[in-house]
Formats: C-alpha cells, structure tokens, sequence
C-alpha cells in the first residue's frame, strides 16, 4: 500500500490532514498505518492523533544528531555519493526500535527528529535520514505510511520524496498557499511523483476562487475539507481530532482514490 507525502505551508492543516487520514484508516480497520513525522518543529502531533509520542525519534536511536551527522558527512567524503547509509537494509514496522514508535490500535507515531537545544545547527541530518526511512521502509499490502512535514518545499529539495508513491498538498485560502502548489506541483513532476491538491478550511466562496486560481495553473483539486468549528476548537485546546460526519465521505473517498491508484 502507498507512502504518501503531505506537504503544504505552515498552518495551513497538513498535520491536521495527517490525523484525519490515519483515523480514517483506522475507523475502516482493515489497514495499518504508520505515521512519520518528519516536521523537526511540530510538536502537537500525537495529541492530535491521541497517540502519546515515543520515548526517542528515530534520530537518537540511531545516536543522535551528531552521529547521523557525522554518516552523512562520511558517506559523502568517502563515496563522493549523496547516498546515506544509515540502516542496514530494507525494515518492516515490525523492525523498528520499540521505543522509537507508539501504537494505538492500527496506527504508529514515529518521529524522525526534533530541535532540541538552541544553536544546535542546520536540520539536514534530519533531511537525510528521514529521506533514508522513507527509502527503506518496506510497506505491505495492508500497511500505510504517512508523512507530516515541514512548512514550505524545503523537503523537496532534500529529496524527502524519492521514496514516498504520492505528494498530497494542502492548500488554504491564502495566494501564498497557490503559489507554493504551484511551485510544489512542478518539484513533484520533476521527481515523477504523483501530486494532487486538497484544499483546506474553506468555504464556498474560497472554495470556488481557489479552484479557479489553481485551474489556472493547470492544478486541478482532488478533495476538499471545510473550515470546521469543531477541528478549530479541537486544536486550540489541545484535544484528540475527531471524524465529524460530514468529513467522513470526503476521507473515505480520499482514501479509496489513494488505494486504487497505489495497488503494489
Ligand atoms: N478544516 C479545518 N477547519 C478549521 N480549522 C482548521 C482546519 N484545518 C486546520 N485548522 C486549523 O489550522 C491550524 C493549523 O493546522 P495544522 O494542521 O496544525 O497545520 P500545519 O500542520 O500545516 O502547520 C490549527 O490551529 C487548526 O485548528
Ligand atoms: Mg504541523
């Protein structure tokens, strides 16, 4: 089954978009996701999810930044590659350090990385080895994977992408958010990866300029999520995101879409 990217300016509901997929999947109960968290400054994922975040990231149970630093720089003085070599071969969920991912049920919340200490440095170790995870995780039939990342396309160019099947970007009403699909969608071509649109917290009115802005850059729109009071309230307070009714087809739809295109 797919790994699938979701990509989108800050605030526009990437995380949000994250967590109503992975209850959406898991509310079908057939499939079992893993969520990655790739967003080295999100911190209010896995309250979204209600899923109490591992013990470490997946940076330090490899041992941390500097070490995974420290093989990125080796892999390329020595190979001259940007290829990193970080885990040994290909692993299944099952293969991952206990304390470096948490159930619920079907889904899984691991986290690559977080900054931790100021002056701590660029986040590129970050990059490559969620780019490395993403490479090497082997997906069954039956299995998900879902990708939170960072605000912008800053991943992109890291090459977090080349091994995920499918880019979904989240667009919310504002020019910047089509500028970056617009930007994003010519990155995703370039990298041969499907791309497609969902739009984010809109109403009729956004919802039809929106669509037009983006038809005129030849994006068209695969799904919509309205503003939902429900889903602003639920995030202010810090609460577990909930399925309301009315966002129950749209997911199941998405999902459906997702899984027909992606059957391996
Ligand atoms: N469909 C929606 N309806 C209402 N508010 C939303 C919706 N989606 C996201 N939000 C709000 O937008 C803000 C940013 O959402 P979040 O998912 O954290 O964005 P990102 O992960 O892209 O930074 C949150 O405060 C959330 O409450
Ligand atoms: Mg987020």
């Amino acid at each position: 089954m797919p790994k699938v990217l979701i990509c989108g300016r800050g605030g526009s509901g990437k995380s949000t978009l994250v967590t109503m997929l992975a209850k959406g999947l898991a509310e079908q109960g057939r499939d079992k996701v893993l969520v990655i968290d790739s967003d080295e400054s999100n911190l209010g994922l896995g309250k979204m999810l209600d899923i109490q975040p591992p013990a470490r990231t997946v940076m330090d149970s490899l041992g941390g930044k500097e070490a995974v630093g420290k093989s990125l720089m080796a892999a390329l003085r020595s190979e001259g590659t940007e290829e990193v070599k970080m885990f040994s071969g290909d692993f299944t969920f099952g293969d991952i350090a206990a304390d470096s991912v948490s159930w619920s049920g079907t889904v899984g919340l691991a986290q690559i990385g977080k900054v931790e200490h100021a002056h701590e440095g660029c986040a590129c170790p970050m990059g490559a080895l969620a780019r490395e995870f993403l490479n090497k995780v082997r997906d069954k039939k039956k299995e998900w994977v879902i990708v939170d990342t960072e605000a912008g396309v800053e991943h992109f160019g890291r090459g977090v992408l080349e091994g995920v099947d499918t880019v979904l970007m989240v667009v919310d009403p504002s020019y910047e958010a089509v500028l970056l699909a617009e930007k994003a969608a010519k990155l995703a071509k370039e990298a041969e990866k499907p791309f497609s649109v969902i739009l984010n917290k809109v109403n009729a009115d956004t919802e039809a300029q929106l669509k037009e802005m983006l038809k005129e850059k030849g994006i068209e729109v695969t799904a919509v999520l309205p503003f939902s009071a429900q889903i602003s309230r639920a995030n202010l307070v810090g609460e577990p995101l909930q399925i309301t009714e009315s966002l129950r087809q749209i997911l199941n739809e998405l999902i459906g879409g997702i899984a027909n295109a992606n059957v391996h």
